[in-house]
């Protein structure tokens, strides 16, 4: 391996810039060349491209979103596509390609490499740390950081009102964000994907709550949660059915996305640029870089892709215990 090309793609998340950092520190350390690529897969089919170096990284580590700015590349979903992006990395003399993203990207990624044996390896960033063969994605712990901060705000006005707040936090299919933040951030009900918790129920819990003496209440509900159309609908519903609770709804939406990478997402970050760049040295490819037991460790990308983050039951019976 002579040059190492590293690109960000997908939704952005905290700690993609500290990955970029490290991919090209480690690629320095190692006499290597290092080459960014602009907007993801639709950079790499223009051929836009940028040197890295240890000294022109500096000041990343701290640096929300991606400085190599990220996209959804449609043209690179063609054969055509694909076709025109190897020839600009051949052009450039890149041999070998880091990816930081989430399943779309590592799916294009695996296409490529069937496709033209080009050396790949993954490096998961996505707040919703939906990935399977990793604890922790990139952005993930920030996001949840992000989170808890906002609803304990939420939560002075929440209860100098005596009101119901919905709170919406993103995490697309899955309920991790929501798992954790609602334990986090002490919320009384937490409606995820992975469990089916019913408007019934939910209004039943939240008037148990009410005669135990609480005058507010937060609920967690994950955006892919399908208990209510939508979180407007769920309020409307507990309007309808709880006439002595205010109800309001507050969707967190992309601040969740942005801000400065907690300390966690820029030591894995710096740890997983190195395991990626070294791995590729070792000629190793096709793999993502993933956290299991505090080791750095290597899942096939196509397992990656195909196995499902499951969520964590003891979580669901500690929020079960906690908003008792
Ligand atoms: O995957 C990250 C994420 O922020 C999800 O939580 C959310 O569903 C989605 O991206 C939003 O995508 P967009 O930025 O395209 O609106």
């Amino acid at each position: 391996i002579k040059k190492i090309g590293v690109m960000t793609s997908g939704g952005d998340a905290p700690g993609m810039n500290a990955a970029i950092r490290s991919v090209a520190r480690t690629c320095a350390f190692h006499n290597i060349e290092c080459v960014g690529i602009y907007r993801g897969y639709e950079g790499m089919i223009e051929g836009d491209f940028k040197e890295l170096t240890a000294r022109n990284v500096k000041g990343l580590i701290n640096k929300g979103g991606t400085v190599l700015k990220s996209a959804r590349s449609s043209e690179f979903r063609t054969k055509e596509g694909r076709e025109k992006a190897y020839n600009a990395l051949i052009a450039k003399g890149i041999d070998g390609l880091v990816t930081i993203g989430g399943d779309g990207t590592f799916t294009g990624a695996l296409i490529f490499n069937q496709e033209y044996g080009f050396p790949v390896m993954g490096i998961p960033g996505t707040i919703d740390n939906d990935i399977f063969g990793t604890s922790h994605t990139l952005g993930y712990d920030t996001a949840l950081n992000t989170v808890v901060e906002c609803i304990d705000k939420i939560r002075d006005t929440a209860s100098s009102h005596n009101r119901l707040f919905f709170v919406e936090v993103m995490g697309r299919d899955v309920g991790h964000i929501a798992l954790n933040v609602g334990i986090g951030a002490g919320a009384e009900e937490i409606l995820i994907p992975e469990e089916d918790l019913g408007l019934d129920r939910l209004v039943e819990s939240l008037r148990r709550s009410k005669k135990s003496g609480k005058s507010s209440s937060i609920v967690v509900v994950a955006e892919g949660d399908k208990i209510g159309k939508n979180v407007f609908e769920l309020k409307d519903y507990v309007d309808e059915n709880m006439k002595d609770y205010e109800v309001r709804v507050s969707v967190l939406g992309h601040m969740q996305r942005g801000g400065s990478p907690s300390c966690f997402d820029r030591v894995l970050a710096s740890r997983m640029g190195v395991k990626a760049v070294e791995s590729l040295m070792e000629g190793q490819s096709n793999y993502m870089v993933g956290l299991l037991s505090d080791k750095i460790v290597l899942t096939p990308l196509e397992k990656a892709v195909k196995g499902k983050s499951k969520i964590n039951k003891e979580l669901i019976r500690v929020s079960d215990i906690m908003t008792t």
